[in-house]
């Protein structure tokens, strides 16, 4: 089929690769000329694992075109998938205005009957919205659809959820519409979930805001263990193995960070609110989240007495592993912290030293930057372990034993095997685990 993208950030060029991938024509249209020319060149704008070989060998191949030029794509499409960015304004509530431009400018050049497809995350009714827009900037009565199929990526493993998904969420107004996306995902084995376009929007955020709801809840036991001696790895694996809970998404940490659950869970508390309905349960899911960062510091003040001065490294930066993704990330919150309160920091990461040269104007000392972790921990007084890399999982703890100037590790992943940190010689304090 022939497929058309608007947006070429991590939603519409990993939808794009994928589908075509799969033997579908593919046209993205992405407004920002520079990351167009480095598309066609077979670079992505960020780094996810298969995804630059995947690019390169669609170019390749043919399957895959990048233009700035919507009218193009609009004409060369049976199917446009909108994934635009949709940020979240001062108040919460996504910043639609991205959605808005695209309806408009594909209405413009709408000559045939398409289907234009929601992949972004939209507040429910958003299709109410670009319905209304393209019919009103149409140059003549055309027929259309509107549909929602929203995504479920998660970074670091984009490529196989878009092919091996869950479950595929087709949200229709119209038997055109719904025959058209069946057609387009039929190959793919899992269940298919056809409803009216509001409950597709909806799964989305519904989605999200219950798997922070499990981190939050996890977060919330390890606060108890903490203080109890109870351990939260046994408590939320045996919570984890009654089927009716399952253990995904339970692993108490840091908290949880990235582009969307911080984005999508303050979107739809205040979704919510403004339908009148009280969302102090996901009010509270954030809150608990916000304060893991004070609970980390006061257990770091607790093994270092002062911060001030002292030469702390944070062992990850991006938000999770496998991405150079630094949106909402623990780590910055963590650092900026630190710095007010007078650390010195040595920043590692395997993959987001870059984009996180850009958080901080400081210079050496006050701020450094390594991506080998042994650098990083060179003299530390401490060290924070904030995203779990395989790197960071292997350290050689002897040798980090060695290298620090005070052999201490505050985990806020339980990366380690506390017992094998004992005998390394290094004082541990990890995450919901009295020791
Ligand atoms: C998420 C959803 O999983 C995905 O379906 C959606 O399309 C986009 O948002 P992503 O943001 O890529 O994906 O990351 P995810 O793997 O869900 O992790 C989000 C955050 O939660 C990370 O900071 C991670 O460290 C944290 N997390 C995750 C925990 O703290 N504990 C867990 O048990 C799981």
């Amino acid at each position: 089929m022939k497929i058309g993208v608007v947006g070429g950030g991590y939603v519409g060029l990993t939808t794009g690769v994928c589908f075509s991938s799969l033997g579908h024509d593919v046209f993205v249209v992405e407004k920002v000329e520079e990351k167009v020319k480095k598309l066609k060149e077979g670079i992505p704008p960020f780094y996810e694992p298969g995804l630059e070989e995947l690019l390169k060998k669609m170019l390749m191949e043919g399957k895959i075109r990048f233009s700035t030029n919507i009218k193009e794509m609009t004409e060369f499409s049976e199917i446009i998938f909108i994934c635009v960015g949709t940020p979240p304004k001062e108040d919460g509530y996504p910043d639609l205005s991205q959605i808005e431009e695209a309806a408009r400018e594909i209405a413009l050049h709408l000559r045939d009957y398409r289907v234009i497809v929601e992949k972004s995350t939209v507040p429910v009714r958003t299709s109410y919205w670009i319905e209304r827009t393209i019919r009103l900037n149409l140059h003549r009565p055309v027929e259309f659809d509107v549909a929602s199929n929203p995504e479920f990526l998660r970074e670091g493993s984009a490529i196989k959820d878009f092919l091996n998904p869950d479950r595929i969420v087709i949200g229709v107004s119209s038997e055109r519409a719904k025959n058209i996306l069946l057609e387009l995902y039929k190959d793919f084995q899992c269940p298919k979930i056809i409803t009216d376009i509001s409950s597709a929007e909806l799964i989305k955020h519904a989605s999200n805001s219950f798997l922070a709801m499990k981190i939050s809840f996890a977060n919330l036991l390890s606060e108890i263990c903490e203080k109890t001696g109870a351990n939260v790895e046994v408590v939320t694996h045996a919570i984890g193995l009654d089927r009716r809970i399952g253990t995904d998404f339970l692993k108490a940490g840091i908290g949880y960070g990235g582009s969307c659950f911080p984005k999508d869970i303050k979107a739809f508390i205040k979704i919510g609110e403004e339908l009148g309905i009280d969302m102090s349960l996901l009010k509270d899911v954030h809150n608990i989240n916000e304060r893991r960062i004070d609970i980390f510091i006061s257990k770091l003040k607790g093994a270092l007495w002062n911060i001030k001065g002292k030469t702390i490294t944070i062992l990850g930066i991006s938000f999770k592993p496998d991405t150079d993704d630094i949106r909402e990330a623990p780590s910055l919150k963590l650092s900026r912290r630190l710095r007010e309160e007078g650390a010195y920091l040595k920043l590692y990461d395997p993959k987001a030293v870059e984009n996180a040269k850009r958080e901080f104007p400081e210079n050496p000392p006050e701020v450094e930057y390594f991506s080998d972790p042994y650098l990083a921990l060179q003299n530390a007084d401490a060290a924070c372990v904030v995203t779990e890399w395989e790197e960071v999982k292997k350290l050689d703890l002897k040798e980090v034993k060695r290298i620090m100037r005070t052999p201490i590790i505050v985990d806020g992943r339980n990366v380690y095997n506390p017992q094998l940190l004992r005998e390394a010689g290094i004082e541990y304090y990890p995450t919901g685990i009295k020791f």
